[in-house]
């Protein structure tokens, strides 16, 4: 019985930190809320994009996005988001949340990722900045659709 309870637990907190629970507490339930710690929140929503919005950059972002960024098998095809364990990721088709963001907060993302959740580093990791940039041009593509 006991060493019963004892497996359980241990698979519970295994799961617990996997998906993210050590940190919930840096993690906002709410889509909306700022993904940016809130002391550089102002600075960081100000960057901008040095890329013009171009036919040309969306396409290359959607190379990213269904290539090396690997973001189609957790954001799915259309961007509306794929079932993994943990937070669900974000519904780009969503036009409230993406209202909510700045480029310049897209980008904080792509280069730290979103601590307590699955979404990993990319930029700096396995994308450069401008394709960084490119591939937030087909996120903002996929939420005007
Ligand atoms: C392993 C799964 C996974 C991969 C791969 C992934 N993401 Fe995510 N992404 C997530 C999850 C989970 C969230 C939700 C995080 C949250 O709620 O803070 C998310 C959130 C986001 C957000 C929203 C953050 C915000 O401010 O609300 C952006 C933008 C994003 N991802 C872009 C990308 C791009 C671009 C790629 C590919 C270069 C990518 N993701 C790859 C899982 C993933």
């Amino acid at each position: 019985m006991m060493k019963k309870l004892v497996k359980y637990f241990g698979v519970a907190a295994t799961l617990w930190v996997l998906t993210g629970g050590a940190n919930a507490f840096a993690f906002h339930a709410n889509i909306y809320e700022p993904r940016v710690p809130k002391e550089m929140l102002e600075e960081i929503q100000e960057i901008e994009s040095p890329y013009p919005v171009a036919r040309e950059r969306i396409e290359a972002g959607r190379h990213v996005y269904f290539g090396k960024g690997l973001c189609v098998t957790c954001h799915s095809k259309d961007g509306t988001g794929a079932r993994i364990p943990g937070h669900s990721p974000r519904n780009f088709t969503n036009k409230k949340w993406q209202e909510a963001r700045t480029d310049g907060e897209l980008m904080w993302i792509l280069r730290n990722g979103s601590p307590g959740t699955g979404m990993p580093i990319r930029v700096g990791n396995v994308i450069s900045e401008e394709e960084g940039w490119n591939v937030i041009q087909f996120i903002r593509y996929l939420g005007r659709k």
